[in-house]
């Protein structure tokens, strides 16, 4: 049984925890940012980086302190490395760094989205590899078949906004407040979701990805027409969402039950190489266990990211599973949005496997999780 410290700083939460090998959470300790950040209506990245430096010490004291444990207790210290705010994630990766040095501790360098994907296993000891995952949250929207640790296959993506973005921009042009995906949620509850006609990006359409930056655009107008209550504008946003994730995560279910999914030498994209060095030194061969391992269907539908935080969106990707005789799985609320158990388990995972990293890694601000991704067609694309 190993113990990870894991730290999180990628974005507007600072956190730390210390997790073990065997699921369990020893303490978990989080500093929001909202106060911060609320006059601006979304994160600001400077302000973001100075709170982090002025949280995470005490944050990592007291985890310690919750847990009964010191430094010295601690198996490897694991830390989101990107993708994200760069400012942040460099306050968090320099601290793990200064204290995987003093302690004379390993330290596991984490992609903040490999974080959201294995999240479901730290809830979940029975969900097992393949599965395939909707990892939603304020900056990716992603339908990914997780082979394994440091395996994704991203089967599609938004050409425009994430899922939780289009949240966060429906509730500021609403006047609901920040964060916007449980303003919303809180408002939809009180509202129709028949009462406004609105669209529903790439629904039926042939290619695999997300769209929401037209149907945020659809939302402005209904708004301005001035006759709707805001209660049904988010009622009725909400609902279209939740039609265009479960119509595209349908799809993307047929196409991983239906043909047999694609073998392919897979490489770990989460060896410590800096951007600059060759990916190719690290590249895996496939191995006849592997092969076996891919062309096996996927175990479970699982939902990952803040936006699996949203009741309505759990209900409708359970009820998909359940169509398709799927076990579904999704972590408890806390665990979907940003947190650093999820860091510290991602570290488990890959400390178990032996993949740590040295300590000049370089903090990445984009980090694909599956590198090997076409790029997808569309305006705005980020990932
Ligand atoms: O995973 P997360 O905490 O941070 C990122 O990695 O982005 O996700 C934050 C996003 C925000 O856009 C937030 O509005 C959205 O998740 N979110 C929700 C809910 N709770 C958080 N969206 C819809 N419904 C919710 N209840
Ligand atoms: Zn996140």
């Amino acid at each position: 049984m190993a113990i990870i410290l894991g730290i999180e700083s990628s974005c507007d939460e600072t956190a730390a925890a210390l997790v073990t090998s065997d699921r369990r959470i020893l303490a978990h300790r989080l500093a929001g940012q909202e106060e911060a950040h609320r006059p601006f209506g979304g994160v600001v990245p400077e302000i973001a980086a100075r709170a982090h430096v002025e949280a995470l010490e005490p944050l990592i004291a007291g985890a310690l302190e919750e847990a009964g444990l010191d430094l010295a207790d601690v198996d490897a210290i694991a830390a989101t490395a990107g993708p994200g705010l760069i400012g942040g994630v460099m306050v968090g990766l320099v601290t793990a760094k200064a204290l995987a040095l003093a302690a004379g501790k390993p330290l596991v360098a984490v992609n903040h989205l490999e974080g959201h994907a294995l999240s479901p296993r730290l809830a979940d000891p029975a969900l097992d590899f393949p599965y395939l995952l909707l990892l939603a949250s304020g900056g990716h929207c992603q339908l990914l078949f997780v082979q394994g640790v440091g395996r994704y296959r991203r089967l599609a993506t938004t050409i425009d906004d994430a899922a939780g973005e289009a949240f966060d921009k429906t509730a500021k042009l609403l006047g609901l407040g920040f964060p916007g995906g449980p303003a919303v949620e809180r408002a939809a509850a009180l509202g129709d979701p028949k009462a406004v006609r609105l669209p529903r990006p790439l629904l039926g359409s042939a290619e695999p990805h997300f769209s929401f930056a037209g149907l945020k655009s659809a939302v402005l107008r209904a708004r301005d027409a001035g006759i709707h209550r805001t209660e049904d504008l988010a009622a009725s946003f909400q609902q279209a969402v939740v039609d265009c994730l479960i119509d595209r995560t349908d799809k993307a279910i047929r196409s991983v039950t239906t043909e047999s999914v694609r073998v392919e030498r897979s490489r770990d994209t989460f060896r410590s190489v800096p951007p600059s060095l060759d990916f190719a030194r690290d590249e895996r061969e496939v191995t006849a266990l592997d092969v076996a391992r891919d062309e096996r269907k996927p175990t479970a539908l699982v939902v990952a990211g803040g936006v699996a935080a949203n009741g309505p969106i759990r209900a409708a990707l359970q009820a998909l599973a359940a169509q398709h005789d799927l076990p579904f799985s999704a972590p408890p609320l806390w665990l979907c949005t940003d947190n650093a158990a999820m860091i510290a388990w991602a570290g488990a995972e890959r400390f178990a496997l032996g993949l740590t990293d040295p300590l000049d890694i370089a903090a990445r601000p984009r980090w694909p999780l599956d590198p090997d991704a076409e790029r997808a067609r569309g305006a705005g694309v980020k990932a």
